[in-house]
């Protein structure tokens, strides 16, 4: 085939054919969540339905036609100003709102566990970030900052033009986001929420679990969790402190002028599907994820966050289950290599434990395909968890990240030699997933004894948005 060997067809040749439940984005799970009709328009046509921005269909830059209606059925469904449709994910969104929202050298109160597109976001806008430090529970997963710590630090930074949280975080913590607003609202900030994990939530029946009630602005992935191809995302402007016209100028310069139709299509399509039985479809998906918890909780020796693992004001999303056998002596990659074994793809293994996301597309076969698996689990001898001690100090930042990456040159040096100077790039060792170095950050000693003691226990670290588990041998450094 075209004249040689296609290496990523036969990559995904092989992937697909081994995989038979996916438990990981994107949310439509190999087209189930669509119905057949449209699943066999888009089998059929998909090469034709791949065109070029025309005035015969809509232009996704100055829509007027059908595109315009899909984010006006959007942002009605939703009950929002304005929705923006993005077709390079919420990483597009979470730029658009840094550059739309915020000027050149403005502080910002951010999250520290917040998405790799959060480090682009500052570099692109120039923002000064302001770190929130998220605190870690005893299972070692990355707890949201909550209403109190928000408000301390307001009272800290008064200077802070805005805040940037994350809910649901990837294991599906929700944070108290209504008390969070109200902070917001004392002191006079603009609140935006990645809510990249969570655009199902306004139709659960709990309504209150969603941002979109109470943020300014609202970033969701459709594509993660509802029937949307890859890529396909919303942005909601939710209240009248946010200028629009500013963030449709920002969506504008980060949107290609070429969109993938077939992927706007589904946007359309999904606008229609949850207006019709949304709240049905997602009590269904949350049904089925607190199944799979129990169910795993009851297991010898087995373990999946709920709830009751929260501290206070906290809520799960349990399309998000979090799968932990380290007191059956199993890391989360042999996890993952297990379920594969069974034709089960997660979302993401770590050494303490698997995430597996589910999506409007999964099916009760999908989770009894996951139970199984699980039950046939071998028995090792136990991981001891020793725990950590993140560093405490609040790192000194020297340099905003767009100065680092605007204005100096990097060189790389020894780990063990680099205490004193500017970091350059993203470290953040999994778990817990907290960035302990950010791009202009000072290196202390603190830090580097305990990026040591990752390396003893071989965790992931995740550099600058690439996962390695090499050894971290050396360090990009401002180069002085
Ligand atoms: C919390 C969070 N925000 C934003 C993103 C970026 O989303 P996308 O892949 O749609 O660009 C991700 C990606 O996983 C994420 O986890």
């Amino acid at each position: 085939m075209a004249g040689g060997e296609l290496t990523l067809l036969s990559a995904m040749k092989k992937y697909i054919a081994m995989e038979k439940h996916s438990f990981h984005t994107p949310g439509h799970k190999a087209g189930r969540a669509f119905d057949r009709q449209f699943r066999n328009v888009i089998k059929n046509d998909l090469f034709s339905f791949d065109i070029t921005a025309t005035p015969f269909v809509d232009s996704i830059h100055d829509p007027s036609g059908p595109l315009l209606e899909t984010a006006r059925r959007i942002s009605e469904l939703y009950d929002v100003k304005k929705s923006f449709l993005l077709v390079n994910g919420s990483t597009t969104g979470n730029l658009a709102a840094f550059i739309s929202l915020f000027r050149d050298g403005d502080s910002v109160l951010i999250s520290r566990n917040s998405h790799k597109s959060v480090i682009g976001a500052c570099i692109l806008s120039g923002v000064y970030p302001v770190w929130m430090n998220p605190r870690v529970l005893k299972n070692g997963i990355t707890c949201e900052v909550n209403s109190e710590q928000v408000d301390r630090y307001l009272s800290s930074f008064p200077e802070v033009k805005g805040v940037f949280v994350t809910s649901p975080t990837y294991h599906g913590i929700i944070t108290d986001l209504e008390d969070i607003a109200k902070v917001c609202r004392k002191h006079k900030k603009i609140l935006i929420v990645d809510e990249a994990w969570g655009p199902h939530l306004f139709f659960s029946e709990d309504k209150t679990l969603s941002a979109v009630n109470y943020a300014d602005c609202v970033i969701h992935s459709f594509h993660k969790i509802l029937p949307v191809f890859s890529q396909g995302s919303v942005m909601h402007i939710c209240s009248h402190n946010i200028n629009i016209e500013a963030v449709e100028k920002a969506v504008s310069i980060l949107t290609t002028t070429s969109p993938f139709y077939p992927m706007l299509m589904t946007l359309d399509y999904c606008s229609m599907m949850m207006k019709r039985k949304g709240p049905k479809l997602v009590e269904k998906m949350l049904a089925l994820g607190n199944l799979a918890i129990s169910d795993i909780r009851k297991m010898s020796l087995g373990y999946a966050m709920d709830s009751s693992d929260l501290p206070e004001g906290y809520r799960m999303d349990t399309s998000k289950v979090t799968i932990d056998f380290r007191d059956r002596g199993l890391t989360g990659f042999f996890l993952q290599k297990h379920l594969m074994k069974s034709g089960i793809g997660i979302d993401c293994a770590n050494p303490l434990n698997v995430i597996a996301t589910l999506g409007l597309g999964n099916t009760k076969a999908d989770i009894s395909a996951l139970l199984t698996a699980l039950k046939n689990l071998p028995q090792k001898r136990p991981i001891k968890f020793t725990g950590f001690r993140f560093p405490e100090t609040p790192a000194e930042i020297v340099l905003t990240p767009r100065e680092v990456y605007t204005r100096y040159q990097k060189k790389k040096m020894p780990l063990t030699e680099s205490e004193g100077q500017i970091c350059a790039e993203t470290i953040a060792p999994y778990p817990p997933g907290i960035p302990v170095l950010l791009p202009g950050e000072r290196i202390t000693a603190e830090v580097i004894e305990y990026l040591e003691m990752i390396d003893r226990f071989k965790w992931s670290v995740f550099r600058s948005g690439k996962k390695t588990k090499n050894k971290l041998e050396s360090i990009s450094v401002i180069e002085v």
